[in-house]
C-alpha cells in the first residue's frame, strides 16, 4: 500500500511516510483507520495575504483533507485537529479561520463536532507583543482550540481510560462521604451523597486541558542539540495526543498523524500499543524524528540512522540494535584517548610547576629581587609560571573531556537496555504483526 520510496522508518508499531498526505491517504484502506490526530501547519503563515479570502483559502486546503481523512476512517473513527488562534495582521482582533474550519467541517464535510477542547499552556509567551506587552490591551493567548469530529455520532470513547487523579478534597471525601455530605435529597431529588461517595477510580477530566509545552529533555532533544540539528520548531507535547489516543482509542487500533512533524503522534502510540502511521512532507523532518525512537542512543550512532532515513528505509529497532556494539566500542575507545590525555596532562603540569620552584630556588639562592625586571631569572620564571597556568588549563580541559566521554560511554552501554525497554527485548514479537 506504500512504496519503498514513501517510507522513511518502521518500527514494530508504526511506519513513518514522507509525501503530501492527500497522497499517502489513497495509500490506506477505506474505513481501515480509529483515530486521526493532528496538527494543520499554521494558516497564516502559509499565504501571503491575510484578509477573509485568504483564510477561505486556508479553509478550503484543509478541507481537502478532511474529504479524504474521512474515507479511511471507520463509522467508529475521530478526526481531532489542533488548531492555534490568531490576530488578523495590524489589528488587534482574530482571525476567525479555527471556527471556519469547525463550520466547514460540520456543514459541507458532514463531520459530527463530538465535542470542542481546548488546550491550555500556561507556560505560553505573550504575543503579539505589540498588543498584549507594548499596548497591554489584549491579554495572553494560552488557549488552542481542538476540535474533536467524528464521522458518525457515535465514535469509540472511553473517559475510564483518562481518569484523572482525584483532588485532595475528593480524597478526603471518598474516605468519609457521611462526613461531607448529609444524606439529604437537593431539590433536584438528586441524591448527591450516594453518588459523591462512588470511587470511580479517577476524576473525570474536562475539556479544557491544561499541558505546558515546555519539554526540554526528550531523547529527541537531547540528541537534535548534541548533533546541532534544529529541532521541528511547532512540536505539540506528548501529552496532548496521549489524551485523545487513550481517550478514543484501544490498544492494537490504528491512529494516523496527516501533519505529523516530529512524529510526536507516532512516538506515544508505539508507546501505547496503537499501530501508526505518520505522514510528512518534508523528508528531513520525517527522517528527524527518527530520534524520537533511539533512547539513550550515542550521538553518533543516532547520527548515521538519521543520515540513512533521509535517502532509504530505515528499520527498527533492528538496525538501531545492530549499531550500539560498534557505537560501545568506539565510545570505549575515545573514553581510553581521554584518559592517556589526562593523564599526559597531569604530568605535564606537574613538570611545569617543578620547574617554576627550580627557579624560585635559584631566585632565592642568588637573592634576587622579584620585582627587578631587568633580572633574566625574573623573566624565566614569568615565562615558567606562564606554561605552567597553560598546562593547568589544558589538565581542566582534559577532565571535562574525560567526564563527556564517561557519559557518552554510559550512554552507549545503557543503550541495548534502553532499546528493549522501549521495544520489549530483542526477538519478541509484537501482537498482532508488523504494519507496513
Ligand atoms: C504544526 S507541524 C506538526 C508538528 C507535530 N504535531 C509535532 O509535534 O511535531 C505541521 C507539519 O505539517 C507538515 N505539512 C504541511 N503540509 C503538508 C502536507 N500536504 N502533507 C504532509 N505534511 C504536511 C509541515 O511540514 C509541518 O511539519
Amino acid at each position: 500500500m506504500f512504496t519503498d520510496d514513501q517510507k522513511v522508518y518502521t518500527t514494530p508499531w508504526g511506519t513513518q511516510l514522507h509525501g503530501d498526505s492527500l497522497e499517502l491517504l489513497k495509500g490506506l484502506e477505506d474505513e481501515s483507520i480509529d483515530l486521526i490526530v493532528t496538527s494543520p501547519p499554521f494558516a497564516l503563515q502559509r499565504k501571503k495575504a491575510y484578509g477573509n479570502e485568504e483564510q477561505e483559502a486556508y479553509v478550503d486546503w484543509l478541507a481537502q483533507f478532511g474529504e479524504a481523512a474521512k474515507r479511511v476512517l471507520k463509522d467508529t473513527g475521530s478526526l481531532v485537529i489542533d488548531i492555534g488562534n490568531a490576530y488578523r495582521k495590524g489589528s488587534p482582533t482574530r482571525s476567525l479561520y479555527p471556527y471556519r474550519v469547525l463550520l466547514k467541517f460540520v456543514d459541507e464535510l458532514e463531520y459530527h463536532l463530538a465535542e470542542e477542547f481546548f488546550w491550555y499552556n500556561p507556560a505560553k509567551l505573550p504575543s503579539p507583543l505589540e498588543w498584549v506587552n507594548k499596548r497591554r490591551i489584549r491579554v495572553k493567548d494560552a488557549v488552542n482550540t481542538v476540535w474533536w469530529f467524528s464521522k458518525t455520532e457515535w465514535p469509540q470513547a472511553d473517559v475510564n481510560r483518562v481518569l484523572q487523579p482525584y483532588s485532595k478534597n475528593m480524597e478526603k471525601l471518598l474516605k468519609d462521604p457521611e462526613k461531607y455530605y448529609k444524606t439529604s435529597l437537593r431539590p433536584s431529588e438528586h441524591d448527591i451523597s450516594k453518588h459523591f461517595g462512588n470511587d470511580n477510580g479517577g476524576a473525570i477530566p474536562s475539556n479544557l486541558l491544561q499541558i505546558s509545552n515546555t519539554e526540554s529533555n526528550t531523547n529527541y532533544l537531547r540528541l537534535c542539540r548534541e548533533l546541532e540539528i534544529k529541532s521541528h520548531p511547532a512540536r505539540f507535547p506528548n501529552d496532548l495526543p496521549k489524551f485523545f489516543i487513550e481517550f478514543l482509542t484501544s490498544p492494537g487500533d490504528v491512529v494516523v498523524d496527516i501533519f505529523s512533524g516530529s512524529n510526536t503522534t507516532g512516538m506515544v502510540a508505539e508507546q501505547l500499543g496503537r499501530k501508526w502511521y505518520s505522514f510528512e512532507l518534508n523528508r528531513d523532518y520525517a527522517a528527524l524524528s527518527i530520534m524520537r525512537f533511539l533512547p539513550s542512543m550515542p550521538a553518533k550512532a543516532a547520527l548515521s540512522l538519521y543520515e540513512r532515513a533521509r535517502r532509504k528505509t530505515v528499520s527498527l529497532p533492528s538496525e538501531a540494535r545492530g549499531l550500539i556494539p560498534i557505537a560501545i566500542q568506539s565510545a570505549e575507545k575515545e573514553f581510553r584517548l581521554a584518559e592517556k590525555e589526562l593523564h599526559a596532562a597531569g604530568v605535564q603540569r606537574e613538570k611545569e610547576f617543578e620547574h617554576v620552584r627550580a627557579i624560585e630556588h635559584r631566585a632565592e639562592m642568588e637573592r634576587v629581587d622579584p620585582v627587578d625586571n631587568s633580572s633574566d631569572i625574573i623573566a624565566a620564571l614569568q615565562r615558567a609560571g606562564e606554561e605552567a597556568a597553560l598546562a593547568m588549563a589544558r589538565q581542566s580541559v582534559a577532565m571535562k573531556r574525560i567526564k563527556t566521554q564517561a557519559k557518552a560511554l554510559a550512554t552507549a552501554r545503557a543503550a541495548a537496555a534502553a532499546l528493549d525497554s522501549f521495544y520489549g527485548p530483542a526477538g519478541v514479537e509484537v501482537p498482532d504483526g508488523h504494519l507496513g
